[in-house]
């Protein structure tokens, strides 16, 4: 039982020996809940357009820097059909907010991907209304990511000025009810973060039951008004993933690109106290430089065919395998995959 006193006594501890055990007991717990086959979700970022104004993020909609784009919904169907064609059985459809995009539109691409090309599909766009979430959820999405990025409701409204934070919660329950499989997660380092509102992030990820729990550095980027803040650390990213991964014990846990980018070694690091899956960048080359949440983003420059034998290379080195099903929750068994 982690209480949270505990849990921040973790986060603060800076013994080498109990950081390793730390470590080691979420590898176990991995392996046992999750098993050693890594699963590849291949991501595509659709849009840039974002109607909120984040102050951690590179597309928020004050950065006149950021050179914004949209695929339409041929292109995004082209690029999940080769997405297929690597082996890939998820596609992660994520965007900035962006309206023009209505539920409609979304809806008829996720019956598309399910049923021309049968794909699990993951959804990523914000925060909308229960109806076009239920729209969504209808036409056949399989699963969404809705990171609620801090526990700390103060933290919160400072960094998401125009949203809500009760609200971000709502969103959360409510595709729960639809029967989505639900991801959430936050940021790490966070300026103004304290231990224990880590602790608390944490211990909400348990209380949700999350299907998914997607976590990563923060990453200054200089077009935001947090332009010149710290960066988090990978340590604690570490400890934050391992201790997840014991309390939570069978969510799937992605090593993010944020990781990736924060540290050349960070995602094989993760893999190694907690994580499980790994989400290739599979957006058409022409707009991945353009999707900038945070600066020198990894994988700008690979082909997805690249993309995806880097995935492999890295579980292979890593003494894991390529999970060779759509890799559905782990918590409810009828919802696995034969
Ligand atoms: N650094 C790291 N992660 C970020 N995100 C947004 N901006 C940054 C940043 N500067 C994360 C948020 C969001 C996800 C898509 O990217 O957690 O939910």
């Amino acid at each position: 039982m982690y209480t949270k006193r505990r849990i921040v006594e973790l986060l603060k501890e800076t013994d080498e020996a109990a950081i390793r055990d730390l470590f080691r007991h979420a590898d176990e717990v991995r392996k046992e809940f999750a098993g050693d086959a890594v699963h590849l979700r291949g991501l595509i970022e659709f849009s840039n357009y974002c109607r909120r104004d984040c102050l951690y993020c590179g597309l928020r909609r004050s950065n006149g820097k950021a050179v914004r784009y949209r695929m339409e919904v041929p292109e995004i169907l082209a690029q999940a059909a080769y997405a297929k064609s690597l082996g890939f059985h998820t596609v992660v459809l994520q965007s900035g907010e962006d309206p023009y995009y209505t539920a409609k539109v979304l809806g008829s691409l996720v019956r598309r991907l399910k049923e021309d090309l049968g794909l699990a599909v993951t959804v990523s766009v914000g925060e909308r209304t229960y109806e076009e979430y239920k729209t969504i959820r209808e036409a056949g999405a399989d699963r969404y990511l809705l990171r609620f990025e801090t526990t700390d409701p103060v933290l919160f409204k400072a960094l998401k000025p125009d949203s809500h934070h009760a609200k971000r919660f709502l969103c959360l329950d409510w595709l729960r009810k639809l029967g989505y499989q639900v991801g959430s997660g936050n940021m790490v380092g966070l300026p103004g973060q304290s231990m224990e509102s880590l602790a608390d992030d944490i211990l909400k990820f348990q209380e949700l039951d999350l299907d998914m729990i997607g976590l990563g550095p923060f990453i200054s980027h200089p077009d935001t008004p947090l332009a010149g803040c710290a960066n988090g650390s990978m340590n604690m990213v570490l400890k934050v993933t391992a201790i997840t991964r014991i309390v939570t014990r069978n969510a799937h846990m992605p090593a993010t690109t944020a990781s990736g980018t924060l540290d050349p070694e960070g995602r094989q690091k993760v893999l190694r106290c907690g994580a499980n899956v790994l989400m290739p960048n599979l957006t058409p080359r022409q707009y991945r430089e353009h999707y900038l949440i945070y600066p020198d983003k990894i994988c700008i420059e690979e082909e997805p065919a690249q993309c995806r034998s880097d995935a492999e290379n890295m579980a292979a080195a890593l003494g894991r395998t390529i999970a060779a099903d759509a890799g559905h929750s782990l918590k409810m068994a009828h919802l696995q995959q034969p």
